[in-house]
Formats: C-alpha cells, sequence, structure tokens
C-alpha cells in the first residue's frame, strides 16, 4: 500500500463504534447512506411540493389597470405580477421548472429588450396593436396568438394600440435556477432600433393556425379522453415547455387522470372546471391554474372552452419520467 494511504487508513484502526466512524467520516464531507434523513432521498409515488392553484383574471386585470397608473415601463422594465405559488420558501415559481406572470403595457409604452438563457413566450390574453421585437423582428401580438422567445434571444414589447394590453407570460426559469447555465444582460441600446415586421415567423404561433389546425383535429389523439381535442404547438426551439392548446366543446367531461407533468393553464375563452388534487376550480377567460405533478385531475367545460396548457411533458419525456394513467 502507498505511504500516503497507511497514513489515512490508520486515522480510523482506533474506530470501534459507528457513531465514531460517522463522525469522523463527516469532517471529509462524506455521509453516510445508511442513516435515516430529514429530507428522504426517496419515496413511493411522484409528489410535487408545490400546490393546486387558481388565479381569476378578473381579480388580477384590476391589478394591472392600477399598475398603469402607478408605474410606468421606465421603472419596471417589465410591469408584471409573476404567479407564487404558495408554498414555504418559494418567492417566485409557479411550478417546479416554470414561473408564468400576467403582464401588461400601455398605448405608446415600450418594454426594453433584454436576453437570457431561459426560454420565454407569451400567451396574448387580450391585445390590438402590440408587439414583441425578437432579435431585430418585430412581430404583431394578437389576442390569441403564442409569441416565443427562446434563450438568448433579444426581446422588447411596444404597443402602438389604443388600449391597455395584457398577456401571461411563461418562463423555465425555475428550471434554469436548477440546472445554473443562468445567463441575462440588457440591450446595450435599451431597444432595437428598426425592427423589421413579420407576420408569419416561427416566433409567431398565429391564433388563426391554432384555430384552423383546433377545426381540422377530430379526437385530439390517444390522450383524448383526458385532455379533449388538442393541438400541441410546441417549438423545438424551446423544448422544456410544451405548449399544448385545448379545445373542449359546451358539456365535455374528461375522465380523471394522473401523470408526470407540471402544468400551467391559461383560459382564452369559455368557462368550465377542473378537480386538481382537493381542489376544484372554476376558471373562466383570462384564468390561470396550477396542476402539479401526481395528483388526481378531472376537466370538464361548461361553455365552449380554448385553453393554453404550458407544461414540462416534454422534459419528463426527454428524462424518460414520463407517465400518465386514468385513475377514479
Ligand atoms: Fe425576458
Amino acid at each position: 500500500m502507498p505511504e500516503i494511504l497507511e497514513a489515512s487508513a490508520s486515522r480510523y484502526d482506533a474506530i470501534r463504534h459507528v457513531d465514531e466512524l460517522i463522525h469522523a467520516i463527516d469532517a471529509q464531507n462524506c455521509t453516510p447512506g445508511w442513516t435515516p434523513r430529514k429530507q428522504p432521498l426517496m419515496w413511493r409515488h411522484p409528489l410535487s411540493k408545490f400546490v393546486p392553484v387558481h388565479w381569476r383574471f378578473s381579480e388580477i386585470r384590476p391589478a394591472l389597470l392600477a399598475a398603469g397608473r402607478v408605474i410606468g415601463t421606465d421603472q419596471a422594465e417589465r410591469r408584471n405580477f409573476v404567479l407564487r405559488n404558495p408554498i414555504e420558501g418559494n418567492d417566485f415559481a409557479t411550478t417546479r421548472t416554470l414561473v408564468g406572470a400576467y403582464q401588461s403595457i400601455l398605448p405608446g409604452e415600450r418594454a426594453r429588450s433584454h436576453r437570457h438563457s431561459s426560454h420565454a413566450l407569451r400567451v396574448i390574453i387580450e391585445s390590438r396593436g402590440s408587439y414583441s421585437v425578437v432579435n431585430g423582428k418585430r412581430h404583431p401580438m394578437e389576442t390569441g396568438d403564442i409569441v416565443l422567445t427562446p434563450g438568448n434571444h433579444w426581446h422588447g414589447h411596444g404597443h402602438d394600440g389604443d388600449s391597455q394590453a395584457f398577456w401571461f407570460d411563461c418562463l423555465d426559469l425555475p428550471l434554469v435556477h436548477l440546472l445554473e447555465p443562468m445567463k441575462a444582460e440588457d440591450h446595450p441600446e435599451h431597444w432595437e432600433q428598426n425592427a423589421e415586421r413579420v407576420d408569419h415567423s416561427p416566433m409567431r404561433i398565429e391564433w388563426a393556425d391554432i384555430e384552423s389546425r383546433l377545426a381540422a383535429t377530430d379526437t385530439g389523439g390517444s390522450d383524448a379522453s383526458f385532455f379533449g381535442k388538442t393541438v400541441d404547438v410546441t417549438s423545438a426551439l424551446m423544448p422544456t415547455i410544451t405548449i399544448k392548446v385545448h379545445h373542449w366543446a359546451e358539456g365535455w367531461q374528461g375522465l380523471a387522470y394522473r401523470r408526470n407533468a407540471n402544468a400551467i393553464y391559461v383560459v382564452l375563452r369559455g368557462s368550465g372546471s377542473s378537480a386538481v388534487g382537493e381542489e376544484h376550480f372554476n376558471w373562466s377567460f383570462g384564468d390561470v391554474f396550477v396542476e402539479p405533478l401526481g395528483v388526481r385531475v378531472a376537466h370538464s367545460a361548461s361553455e365552449d372552452a380554448v385553453l393554453v396548457a404550458l407544461t414540462d411533458e416534454g422534459l419528463m419525456k426527454f428524462c424518460g419520467y414520463d407517465a400518465l394513467e386514468a385513475c377514479e
């Protein structure tokens, strides 16, 4: 045995009790794998620390109108309210991997350009005439559109319309915090000048296209009993956020399921209800609600409804962790 190994081994020669060994090895930043811990390393079933939550647009919209009166985009680079899941120690994440926020901009305003490693998108709730400039191209943001800003793309927002615009932002920022590839910077000129308008672009999922794809969809695929008529509009440019749009006819009732995916739903049209774990959410236009992984979920529509579902389903599939099953 080399001399250096003999010297190290001798430190443990006198140990006769397991507690002494645990104490001694702790100094080496080693921890025994056989002892119980405060936080178990494994458990029997998928279980999220995040909870089901429902935010009503009818309650948040007046707050955004007030924000429009009391703070400008010169002070607030983004005039938004972040939807914080109310669990201990969390001050921003909406689900384990995603954060959502309601954002608003006034006619004539600009929200300065920046870029960051986190992928981001906007689901447009109410807008005529607002736009996003993404890497030097100006993309209209009209009601029902979904506008993408993949990681490290410059983006800023402006508004040429006549009335305050509202949208829902979604970013994979909690995932970026976990994996730590964070990089963020402000645009050196604060704004991308002379942006050329583009109506059709990989950065803009147009409402008209979503609507025609939904109309051409019969069953919604193999998971239709749970999720109804569905189109998948996920962009390969930002694979961490799966984007699906559901169209549920008046009276539609989905079967109950559990799955390994964390979801944020944005209601673009209609009303209905969703049982999510122990909660029962009656949702309507503009509302947002959260489905954490592992809970029993069942959706139904009381009016013809369109919802955008933003999930980590693709990420789960990539990892080989995806699961979906019917339940009582
Ligand atoms: Fe951003």
